[in-house]
């Protein structure tokens, strides 16, 4: 039997697999959650382990189990490590959800839940990719899968497991399925991701809350001054202001550019589906430029004082805020983080103190577009999209491909099904049904295009 006829024959079944899986709240960034996490591992390892995978095992850290399963079918062959994530984002708030974000639904051909784009809809595509091979005698390379339960918190368990199991991980390539496409008449794959920087900053005013008319006017106030310096941290042009800032940032070639530009990209529509009358970004370069090519600073959150019903007069003592910095190649994580603390601790005026605590990090990466194993993807989505995909990148962060580098020299093709529009994070995120399959279908051509290209 053909891949596809065996898919097709199956489809419903797919599904509702993908559906059990979906039903788990596996909310890494809570605590309350850790059961229902693992539930999900185990869940993941079934679902291996059934569609014919050897050595399924939970792998302990010290957080989040990994669940590693593997097929050789010969150590001549190329070996390929499929890496997802089992852990989601938070479901709040949880009142803007159409439909409850822990029952999957199917509305317009879309699934809605949380994690069903990221990354539950995507990894789970490679679990019955794989069963499809096993099933149709047509797995031509061995599989590695490592999917693991805390990358929407930084994956701070992984590089550890890595750095202690690399011949167990070693492989030609490594696979993952995290990232969107341009559209689903136009396929892309990322082969770029930017880096992250995320920090805590606390501002202190007076010991205690004032009332803000006996003091106001003559003490600072903590959210004004925090507000004061975020302004300040951009000029009229969206440039970040912060000195040293872009110092390693790696210039695009004009080639590359001029690749960017010929992206199809529709600045109407983009501003239609956000509901925004313009956009907002750094001067001289496009909204795709922004966001795949170049650093940003933002406020993730932001709070202090009375926030209750009514009006309550107050000069409050701390003011506090999330912010996050992405970064491009050549970019580091530790050297940003250092150098924003250095510039918010000389920026606060007299009469505050200022606390600034990093939380996890991590690197940009650029994949390469000449190996072998991107080549197979892109004949893979030529196959089955029946139009070559176009090197993009991506905006979002996934730390573990730098770290997989860095740790196992293996690089990375993101092979990912998503869209810009799929609500990832957001209330009511969803994934087609069309991308579920197309991915499914699209995943043993990869295997077949990269043992051919290995030879
Ligand atoms: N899958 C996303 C990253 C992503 C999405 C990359 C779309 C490219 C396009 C991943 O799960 C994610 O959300 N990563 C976090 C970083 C992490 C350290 C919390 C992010 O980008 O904010
Ligand atoms: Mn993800
Ligand atoms: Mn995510």
């Amino acid at each position: 039997m053909s891949t596809t006829s065996y898919i097709e024959s199956n489809r419903d079944r797919f599904l509702n697999e993908l559906f059990e899986i979906l039903r788990i709240p596996s909310i890494s960034a809570d605590s309350a959650f850790s059961g229902d996490v693992r539930k999900c591992a185990e869940k993941v390892a079934e679902f291996l382990i059934a569609a014919g995978a050897d050595n399924v095992v939970l792998e302990e850290t010290a957080g989040n189990p990994i669940v590693y399963g593997e097929k050789i079918i010969d150590a001549s062959l190329p070996t390929v490590l499929v890496y997802g994530h089992y852990d989601v984002q938070p479901s709040v708030p949880d009142e803007l959800w159409n439909t409850p974000p822990f029952e999957p639904t199917i509305i317009d051909n879309k699934i809605y839940a949380r994690g069903a784009c990221d990354d539950k809809g995507q990894f789970f595509m490679h679990v019955k990719a794989f069963e499809t091979m096993m099933q149709t005698n047509s797995l031509l390379c061995n599989i590695k899968f490592m999917i693991e339960g805390e990358e929407e918190v930084g994956s701070n368990n992984l590089g550890t497991y890595c750095k202690n199991h690399k011949e167990k991980l070693k492989a030609d390539v490594i696979l993952i399925s995290d990232t969107g496409i341009i559209a689903n008449d136009c396929p892309s794959i990322d082969v770029g991701l930017r880096g992250l920087s995320y920090v805590e900053v606390e501002v202190t005013g007076p010991r205690i809350d004032l009332h803000s008319g006996v003091y106001g006017g003559a003490v600072a106030n903590p959210i004004n001054v925090l507000c004061t310096m975020i302004a300040s941290m951009h000029d009229e042009n969206r440039h970040i202001t912060i000195p040293e800032f872009y110092d390693d940032v790696e210039e695009v070639s004009a080639d590359d550019r001029a690749a960017l530009g010929r992206i199809p990209f529709s600045l109407d529509e983009y501003k239609k589906h956000l509901a925004i009358d313009d956009v907002l970004g750094e001067k001289g370069y496009t909204t795709i430029e922004r966001t795949g090519t170049r650093p940003t600073l933002d406020v993730n959150g932001i709070w202090g004082g009375y926030i209750g019903e009514g009006a309550k007069t107050v000069l409050p003592s701390k003011a506090y805020a999330k912010i996050s910095m992405r970064l491009v190649p050549n970019q580091s994580s530790e050297k940003i983080t250092e150098i924003f603390q250095k510039h918010f601790e000389k920026i606060a005026p007299a009469g505050v103190k200022v606390k600034v605590t990093p939380h996890h990090g991590g690197e940009p990466v650029l994949t390469p577009t000449t190996s072998n194993a991107y080549k197979a993807a892109a004949l893979a989505m030529t196959e089955t999209f029946g139009v070559e995909p176009i090197p993009t990148r991506g905006g979002g962060s996934i730390p573990i491909v730098a770290l997989f580098e860095k740790e196992l020299q293996t690089k990375t093709v993101l092979m990912g099904f998503g869209l810009d529009s799929d609500a990832i994070h957001s209330p009511n995120e969803h994934y087609g049904i069309f991308n579920y399959f197309k991915g499914i279908e699209t995943i043993p051509q990869f295997f077949k295009h990269f043992a051919a290209l290995s030879k």
